[in-house]
């Protein structure tokens, strides 16, 4: 099964296999939006199981593939396998962590994407470990963020990891910023300036990869997830 969801105008969630980041469970999301051209943007891959692809073969050609943070890496080169003519995109340090990767283009101040227009993006500065670049999909209102903000679902994990998660912060619909990419934020001045960048778009929902998505009033959501900045 594919379990593709549309989520927002044009915009849909897909849910991939579980999988363990230093031994903890992470459940993981894959969101697609089709632009106006009726090209697929691909974030965050999951892997490409023949089910998965007929059902994005029926929305449209997938033309992009976004790797948006250094830790996101699983499913783009089995997908830049399976599109070879899709333009790889990636955050600014991904390149150094995965030299197998080959990238088309790294996110930067100056990087201007054909889909520009569409979704805009943002490198959240003033981490010394994540590089994640976060995007706007101006036509359903949505923000789609990957590892800053994380709301496990409870149901899923043992009792020992759902006691973890709600230590880190990252628990349940009240979850947020982890202890440990707070502690990363070492320059505050910078990342308050992004924080402010991402709460001037005009949002009402938001996608995250790990755990629940928010459909509506998303923005006083994002706001208190970070408001220790
Ligand atoms: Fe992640």
């Amino acid at each position: 099964m594919s379990a593709l969801q549309l989520f927002g105008t044009d915009l849909w969630i897909m849910d991939g296999d579980p999988v363990r980041m230093f031994t903890i469970p992470f459940s993981t999301r894959m969101t697609i939006v089709r632009l106006e051209s009726g090209k697929l943007w691909i974030h965050s891959p999951v892997a490409p199981t023949p089910n998965r692809i007929d059902a994005l073969k029926r929305l449209g050609p997938v033309s992009f593939i976004i790797a948006p943070n250094r830790i996101h890496s699983l499913g783009v080169n089995p997908f830049k396998v399976k599109f070879p003519n899709a333009e790889v995109w990636v955050s600014p340090n991904f390149p150094e962590s995965h030299k197998d990767i080959e990238a088309d283009s790294v996110f930067g101040s100056d990087t201007n994407p054909e889909w520009g227009d569409e979704i805009e993006y943002h490198i959240f500065a003033g981490s010394f470990y994540l590089d994640e670049v976060v995007f706007f999909h101006k036509k359903s209102r949505t923000l789609i963020v990957t590892d800053i903000i994380q709301k496990h679902v409870t149901a899923k994990d043992p009792w020992f990891w759902r006691q973890v998660k709600h230590l880190a912060g990252v628990l349940g619909k009240e979850g947020g910023v982890s202890l440990d990419l707070k502690a990363s934020f070492t320059d505050r001045s910078l990342a308050g300036k992004s924080k402010e960048k991402v709460l001037s778009w005009d949002f009402d929902r938001l996608v995250i990869s790990h755990g629940y998505c928010v459909n509506k009033n998303a923005k006083s959501i994002v706001e208190n997830c970070l408001s220790w900045i």
